[in-house]
């Protein structure tokens, strides 16, 4: 483990990560990952947490991943904060902030794309497409590249971390995928990147996504079911200020099949866009 005081080391090229990776094999020593897309939030630093209290060696990926942006301005407006993020990074001692580019993960003649059959067609999915085929493709590489043993994913981004394990495990790549809880302000907004997008208005306005999520959750508790409480919550997010909703759904936790009542273990997903930036959201019911 690195000394948490001193910043971890920055690795730009594969060689060289791979020269690391192999001494620590050769150790003996497990490696975890947490890729990421850089902007961290606290959010990503429990995961972090989480790698560095499971495996010997902890690795940061920060990669904005061309493919999985179906929309070029997103791309473009995306933060870009890598300096506060290795700070924000030292006090955990990681081990390595891997922070490859764009030539690096996609040399001239990449050609190859992982696309998965089931999981990808709904919620973010139905909403963006191609996400989630560039989601898996630079997920593989980047378990290949760090050899890691285990790989950390917010559940936050639920429908991404049940295609990363289904990925993994079609793929026998060996790193065991491990899902971490969602983090969230004290006002219940769930944390993301994206919230350094908002206005100062808009910031006061996004809490309605998740309190809308818990009174849907509430009314399936008392026997409602979504037919009925969808109708009641969209209006209440209109006139919290919200533009278009893109789901408002409940879905089965294993596979997300539809339900309209937890007749299985389930989670209720949301998705709506506010003063121009598209939040989510999921929690358990
Ligand atoms: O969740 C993210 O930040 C990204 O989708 C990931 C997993 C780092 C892949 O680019």
């Amino acid at each position: 483990m690195t000394n948490p005081a001193s910043p971890a080391p920055i690795i730009r090229s594969l060689d060289a990560l791979r020269e690391m990776t192999r001494s620590w094999k050769a150790k003996g020593e497990t490696i975890g990952v947490v890729p990421t897309m850089g902007a961290l939030h606290d959010g990503h630093l429990s995961l972090a947490r989480a790698a560095r209290s499971a495996t010997d060696r902890v690795i940061v990926t920060i990669f904005i991943n061309p493919k999985q942006f179906n929309n070029p301005d997103d791309l473009k407006n995306y933060p870009r904060t890598e300096h506060e993020d290795a700070r924000k990074l030292a006090p955990i001692g990681v081990d390595a902030i891997y922070v490859p580019d764009g030539a690096q993960m996609y040399p001239d003649g990449f050609s190859t794309k992982v696309s998965l059959d089931a999981l990808t067609d709904v919620l973010c999915g139905a909403h963006r497409p191609g996400h989630f085929d560039g989601v898996a493709t630079v997920v593989a590489k980047l378990l290949l590249q760090t050899s890691a043993d285990q790989a950390f994913f917010g559940e936050k981004d639920y429908q991404q971390l049940l295609i990363v394990r289904r990925m993994a495990l079609d793929l026998d790549i060996c790193t065991t995928i491990v899902g971490c809880p969602t983090v969230r302000e004290i006002d219940g907004l769930a944390l993301s990147s994206r919230n350094l997008l908002l206005s100062d208005r808009a910031r006061t306005t996004a809490p309605a996504l998740s309190e809308v999520m818990e009174a849907i959750t509430e009314g399936l508790a008392a026997g409602e079911t979504m037919h009925n409480l969808v109708p009641l919550v969209l209006e209440r997010l209109e006139r919290a200020g919200f533009g278009e909703v893109d789901y408002l759904e409940l879905r089965a936790a294993s596979d997300l099949s539809l339900l309209d009542t937890p007749t299985e273990p389930a989670r209720l997903f949301g998705a709506a866009w506010l003063a121009g930036v598209r939040l989510i959201d999921n929690v358990p019911v």
